[in-house]
Order: structure tokens, then sequence, then C-alpha cells
């Protein structure tokens, strides 16, 4: 039997082993997929015995990503390097080399192609990311693969946006630019797509609110919130006229490149897959 597990601190509300054993049984793979809650002060010691203990990889998730990122030198994606943050771990060599990924921003980039179609970046110049945490950065990271003008990057905390700039502007041709909190009403006028990666909108959180009237009438909003699925957000934008794209998505395209590692398969996102995750947000917690 292969064994992958994904491990943070709690973790027992985690999606990712309904994820992984749906696909597990999709596929009629003699694998698990376990979640397994580990202390940051036991992480090291959870890491170093992976191999013994049978696995051939797994998830990371809350709060070990950037201590992950730390423990594995020089054993990262380039993906992860820009980020500085591993969700994703591998064997290379029969147990020898342990591997991180990282693959927030692939999710969420698959996501968009798998709503609006791969040629969303053909009609899209500014982009306006809200939020400058780690999902942002993944998010970020993976955008300045695209032929895009500028992100802006708003922040509540501008200083992490400056950050988050500072790390990544490096990398590719877009512009990036660090944006106070105040200015957000402005940036929405010159943006084609804004996408909020802030926990604002979650069920308990405040909503995000945002005035959508100048936004272009082609814009599109995204969400990376998916608890509830439709958010304060999406729900304005939708009522805007605009085209939104939720959350969900960017969860269950993030999980596909560890699947096929551990499993050998491509697993893939369907109407299915999607339906069953939604009901367990929907259901009786
Ligand atoms: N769909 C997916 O697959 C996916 C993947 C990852 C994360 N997420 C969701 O994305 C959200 C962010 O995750 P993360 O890992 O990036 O978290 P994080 O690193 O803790 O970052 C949180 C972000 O939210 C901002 N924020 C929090 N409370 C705020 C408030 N009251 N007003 C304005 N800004 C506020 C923070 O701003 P400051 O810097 O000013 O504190 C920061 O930019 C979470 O809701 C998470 O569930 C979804």
């Amino acid at each position: 039997m292969i064994k992958a597990f994904v491990v943070g601190h709690p973790i027992k509300h985690s999606r990712s082993p309904l994820i992984h054993g749906y696909w597990l049984k999709r596929y009629g793979i003699d694998g698990s997929y376990e979640r397994i809650d580990v202390a940051p002060v036991d992480l090291d010691e959870f890491l170093v015995a992976l191999w013994p203990l049978g696995f051939v990889g797994g998830n990371v998730t809350i709060p070990h990503k950037e201590a992950v990122f730390e423990f594995l030198d020089n054993n990262k994606t380039e993906r992860a390097q820009r980020v500085g943050a591993v969700n994703t771990l591998w064997y290379e060599d029969e147990g020898i080399e342990l591997w991180g990924d990282n693959t927030d921003g692939l999710g969420f980039i698959a996501n968009l192609n798998q709503n609006l179609g791969t040629g969303w970046d053909q009609y899209v110049e500014n982009v306006l990311v809200i939020g400058a945490g780690g999902a942002a950065r993944g998010i970020v990271a993976s955008l300045q693969d695209h032929p895009l003008k500028r992100i802006l990057v708003a922040n509540r905390t501008i200083s992490k946006a400056e950050e988050l700039v500072r790390d990544l502007e490096r990398y590719g041709r877009v512009t990036l630019e660090a944006l106070a909190w105040d200015d957000l009403d402005n940036a929405l006028a010159r943006s084609q797509l804004i996408v909020n990666t802030t926990s604002l909108g979650m069920a308990g959180q405040p909503p995000l609110l945002l005035d959508l009237e100048k936004v272009p009438d082609d814009a599109i909003v995204s969400d990376i919130v998916y608890v509830p699925l439709r958010t304060p957000l999406l729900a304005a934008a939708e009522a805007r006229g605009l085209r939104t794209v939720d959350g969900l998505g960017m969860l269950l395209h993030q999980a596909v490149p560890g699947f096929e590692r551990w499993f050998g398969v491509r697993p893939e996102v369907t109407p299915e897959l999607r339906a069953l995750i939604v009901a367990d947000i929907e259901g009786p917690s």
C-alpha cells in the first residue's frame, strides 16, 4: 500500500483527505492519505521519520509551510523558492532525498483556466491582488509567468505588500507595485482581474467591502476564500454583472501534482469531486 499524509496543527478541519480519498477510490489505487497533527516543536523529528514510517510524501499546511521550506535546504522547486513556503513533499531516489514544491499558485491558475478558458490572460493587463499573506505570494508568483502588464498588491499592513514586491519583482517582466489599503478603490477602476487573498469574507470574518461600480464591465472577480463558497464579494460582483471565480477550484487543483507524484496517476478535477466538497462545506459541521 502506498502511503501519503497531510501534516498541520490543528489538522482535523483539512479537506485534503476527502479529495485524495476520492481520487484513490476513483482510480482503484491501493493507497492511503491520512491526517497527522504535529506540533511545531515536533516537526523536524516527524520529517526525518517519514520514509521509515512508510510514507512516499504528503501535504503540509498551517503552520508548517515556512518551517518545512527551511528544513529542506536546496531540495525545492523554483516555484517553492520564489514563494518561500512548501505545501507538497515527495521523495526522490528511494527515500534518499526529500523534495518540496508549492502548488497554491498553480492551483489558482488552473482554476482560472478551467473557469475562463486558457486565453484569459490575453485580455487582462492589470491585476489587483488584495492581501499579502502566504496565499498571495503563491498567486503573485504564478501570475508573473503570464503576459500581464502590472500586478498591484494591496494589503492592510502595507509593509507586507512592500516585502512581497521586493522578494518577487526580480522574477519575470510583469511590474509589481505595493498599494496602500486606502488606495484600493482607485485601483479597482484600472483592474481587469481582482483577487481577494485575505481572510475577509470567510465564515466568521467581516466581509471584504469594495465599491465595484467603477470596475470595468469585463473584469473578473476571484475570491480564494471557499467557506462560504459564494462570499459577499462574489455576490456583490455577480450583482454588478461581473464574471466570478470561486476559491474551491484552487483547493482542488493544488492537490493534483502531489497525488500524481505519490500515486503515479494524474487525477482529474471532476464535477463529482467538486460536488463532494461542496456538500461537505455546506453540510452539518
Ligand atoms: N482556495 C484555496 O485553495 C486557498 C489556499 C490558501 C489559502 N486560502 C484562504 O486564503 C486566505 C488567506 O490565507 P493565507 O494563508 O494567505 O493567510 P495569511 O498568510 O495569514 O494572510 C492573511 C491575509 O489576510 C489579511 N487580513 C486578515 N484580516 C484582515 C482584516 N480584518 N482586514 C484586512 N486584511 C486582513 C492579512 O493582512 P495583514 O498582513 O494586514 O494582517 C493578510 O494579507 C484564508 O482565508 C485561507 O483559507 C485558500
